[in-house]
């Protein structure tokens, strides 16, 4: 059997604003890697020998320096989504984007995974501007994501079967990630027999498996029901605490956010500015939703984005 997936040409896709030439060469680390093949309009690059567990040193992983994103409509109408985002994060951080729908929260989360290129000021990972996607980024979208056609094993294997990893140290992997996201023995298993949280955690461990620098999320949690919201965010903190990866998570829900992160940025209304940064106490966990200082911070926040109490 053809998967389209695999055969599909890069021409066959929507094009990411990216120049493709521009995509660096280097890992995270620093080490030349080799482009293996472009899907969906984006470069996918990595190679067998570059992956590493565990995460980067400290400082600054992640710089934005009067960042701007202008879209230009089909009918010549000119967005300005964001602006004058100025904002480092270090390694390790669990960071929480805040605002209204529309504020341009995506629009941040996409220029920092590469999907999306800033119209003005300077991006930068580990000191590298950021040109294109590549596996030191894993992202997780709101919209269950998986490959249909694959099995979860080989979903959650994907970058690596596109990394060049042999069959075994894919399938280790894929083990491994499933374990971690408490969802042992659903490998063979595909993503329509699984209940909406199972497809967020599968895409957890895809996002993953390229061992990347930053984890990036877009509203992963939206759609799933107050109960398993509530479990996904306790495990995703469980994963965190164990992997340590930095974390860029966007929600509009405050309660998630003072829940999650070590730091809440909330943006303005569009085009989206910084209006509060603000660091959570670590000795703050875990953080009952009944506690004072949650209701503190809630309101600090509610009010910060101008819907004062409400959700
Ligand atoms: N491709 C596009 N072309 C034109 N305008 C766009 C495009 N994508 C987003 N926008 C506009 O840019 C602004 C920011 O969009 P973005 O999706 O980043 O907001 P958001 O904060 O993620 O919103 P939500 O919470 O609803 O997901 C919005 O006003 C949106 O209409
Ligand atoms: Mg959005």
């Amino acid at each position: 059997m053809k998967f389209p997936f695999l055969t599909a040409k890069t021409k066959d896709f929507p094009g990411s604003e990216f120049e493709r030439s521009n995509c660096p060469r280097r890992d995270n680390e620093g080490q030349a890697i080799v482009p293996i093949r472009s899907v969906g309009g984006k470069r996918i690059e990595a190679a067998e020998g570059t992956l590493h567990r565990g995460s980067l040193d400290a400082g600054a992983l992640i710089e934005c320096r009067e960042l701007a994103h202008v879209y230009h409509t089909r009918l010549g109408e000119e967005i300005a989504a964001v602006r004058d985002i100025t904002l480092s994060i270090d390694a390790g951080e669990f960071v929480c984007l805040l605002g209204p729908s529309g504020c341009g929260k995506t629009t941040l989360l996409n220029m920092v995974a590469g999907f999306l290129a800033p119209s003005a000021g300077k991006l930068r990972l580990n000191g590298d501007d950021i040109r294109c996607p590549a596996p030191d980024r894993g992202v997780v979208f709101q919209d269950y994501s998986l490959f249909p056609w694959l099995t979860v094993e080989a979903n959650i294997a994907y970058g690596l079967l596109m990394a060049g990893v042999s069959a075994k140290r894919r399938k280790a992997a894929a083990t491994e990630l499933l374990e971690l996201v408490g969802l042992p023995h659903i490998g063979a298993q595909y993503p329509f027999e699984l209940s909406g949280g199972m497809k967020q955690r599968v895409a957890i461990a895809r996002a993953l498996a390229t061992d990347p620098a930053v984890l990036l999320m877009d509203e992963p949690f939206a759609a799933l029901d107050a109960m398993t919201r509530e479990s996904l965010q306790r495990q995703l903190l469980d994963i965190w605490a164990r992997t340590r990866k930095t974390v860029l998570f966007v929600t509009h829900n405050i309660g998630e956010a003072i829940f999650l992160a070590s730091r809440v940025i909330v943006l303005s209304a569009r085009p989206g500015r910084i209006v509060e940064d603000i660091r959570l106490p670590e000795n703050f966990r875990p953080r009952k939703r009944t506690s004072p200082e949650f209701n503190r911070l809630y309101e600090r926040l509610a009010k910060a984005i101008g819907v004062e109490g409400t959700e």
